[in-house]
């Protein structure tokens, strides 16, 4: 696999999502109708007859709507049947695999042109239902009667981390902080607020009852105070989380020679890695995620590039902990020390390592089969400039992927690049 290349050179021509969040009202065909409409709007040249096969990143529709098959019937729902579609699964890392078959089905010369989707509904079941689904990513042999939940899991990880390295929690709020700062500034994104606005509206509330307003200085005294940021699974507090989410995203993908058929900015897939691992207990590491270390290495290999060469990165912080471990595992910072550039903001849109501009998982939401895919369109938007009030600065030209199913069962990582 190392130092692959592609048969030939798949490229992005346009991307689509949909409001990401709880969405009573909608299915995930409505919600699905939504990114795949934004994808129309903003492409000039969209004809559909191109499009000749469907991917879909699905995690469980099963179980959160009662609907497995989802794939040929959205596929419908948007006219494009008789059109093959297929269902990837591989938990929150379906939709970037979805990314990866359908990029290696135009790489073969099979397609010229195919849609992927991302899509997951979740909020229709209640917490402990959606929380006993999301177990099922995980072993359930091995680790789910041990008693563990994906909250208990990455607090095991966060644990083994903040002991091995000596590290600070204090490096997670600056996580959260960020993503929220980021997410603020993305109308697609869950929660549109930054933690600042959210410790104040609480404060507002408590005053407008009646009740003792909080005397939180700032935001890390408030993310520091149960009562604030209670504990979900120590040593990880609720803004340490990523939320239960409803949402959907597409892209376009086309062989490279065809791109300009599509759109005049395209963005080329120039590397893919993907890895596998056994269940938590089974790792000799529990402060690193070594399919995601693997799988970088292989995006790199391919791409020809180092992890100096990316711009700006979109990674699976699913939890506070996942991030700053992303960034290690992707050799943006020595191990033991991503949590120290997390506190010197280097991982902020300004900093020498930008990562998630568009609020990552923790504040744009998780609706695990889209997360994916919602990622390249971040980085579409990063690359072509089209990112407002939070685009990077220095016309970023590489953008990465880093997404993780389970708790690392599977990684894969994507590598985009803006040629013009
Ligand atoms: N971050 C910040 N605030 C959150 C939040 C999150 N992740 N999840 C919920 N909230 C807020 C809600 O907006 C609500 O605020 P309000 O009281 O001001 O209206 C409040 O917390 C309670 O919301 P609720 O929906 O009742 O929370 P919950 O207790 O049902 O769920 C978690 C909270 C953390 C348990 C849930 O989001 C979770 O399980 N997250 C992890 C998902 C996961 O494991 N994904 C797979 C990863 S691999």
């Amino acid at each position: 696999m190392t130092g692959t290349k592609w048969k030939r050179g798949v490229a992005l021509a346009g991307v689509g999502i949909s409001k990401f969040g709880s969405h009573p009202q909608k299915t995930s065909r409505d919600l699905f109708v939504d990114a795949y409409t934004e994808l129309i709007g903003a492409m000039n040249a969209f004809d559909p007859e191109k499009i000749e096969a469907f991917y879909l990143g699905n995690f469980s529709s099963e179980q959160f709507e009662k609907q497995s098959h989802l794939a040929p019937i959205l596929a419908n729902w948007v006219g494009l049947s008789p059109i093959p579609t297929v269902r990837v699964e591989s938990a929150c890392a379906s939709g970037s695999l979805a990314v990866r078959e359908a990029a290696m089905a135009i790489a073969s010369g099979m397609y010229d042109a195919v849609l992927v989707g991302g899509v997951e509904k979740m909020t229709d079941l209640d917490i402990a239902a959606v929380t006993e689904a999301l177990a099922t990513a995980a072993d359930t042999q091995f680790e789910i009667p041990a008693g563990f939940t994906f909250p208990g899991f990455y607090a095991a990880i966060a644990t083994a981390y903040l002991s091995q390295y000596q590290a600070n929690r204090e490096a997670f709020h600056h996580v959260s902080i960020k993503n929220h700062d980021n997410g603020a500034l993305n109308d697609k994104a869950q929660f549109g607020q930054t933690i600042h606005s959210i410790m104040e509206s609480k404060k507002a509330r408590a005053e407008q009852k009646g009740r003792p307003v909080p005397d939180w200085k700032d935001e890390i005294d408030f993310l520091s105070d149960p009562k604030g940021n209670p504990w979900i699974a120590w040593p990880l507090a609720l803004f340490d989380c990523s939320p239960i989410s409803d949402g959907a995203a597409v892209v376009l993908l086309v062989s490279e020679d065809i791109a300009s058929d599509f759109t005049e900015t395209p963005i080329f897939l120039i590397g893919s890695g993907q890895a596998s691992d056994g269940a938590l207990p089974e790792r000799a590491t529990l402060s690193s995620i070594p399919s995601a270390a693997e799988a970088a290495r292989q995006a790199y290999a391919m791409a020809g590039i180092g992890p100096d060469s990316v711009d700006l990165a979109e990674v699976h912080d699913c939890f506070t902990i996942a991030e700053i471990i992303a960034t290690e595992d992707l050799g943006f910072f020595e191990r033991g020390t991503g949590w120290r550039a997390a506190m010197e903001g280097k991982t902020a849109r300004d900093g020498v390592h930008p990562v998630n501009t568009s609020g990552g998982l923790k504040s744009k939401g998780h609706p695990v089969g889209a997360s994916g895919v919602g990622q390249v369109v971040e980085i579409w938007k990063q690359l072509n400039g089209l990112a407002g009030e939070r685009q990077v600065s220095g016309n970023p030209r590489i953008g990465l992927t880093h997404n993780v199913g389970g708790t690392g069962q599977t990684c894969v990582v994507n590598i985009f690049e803006r040629r013009v």
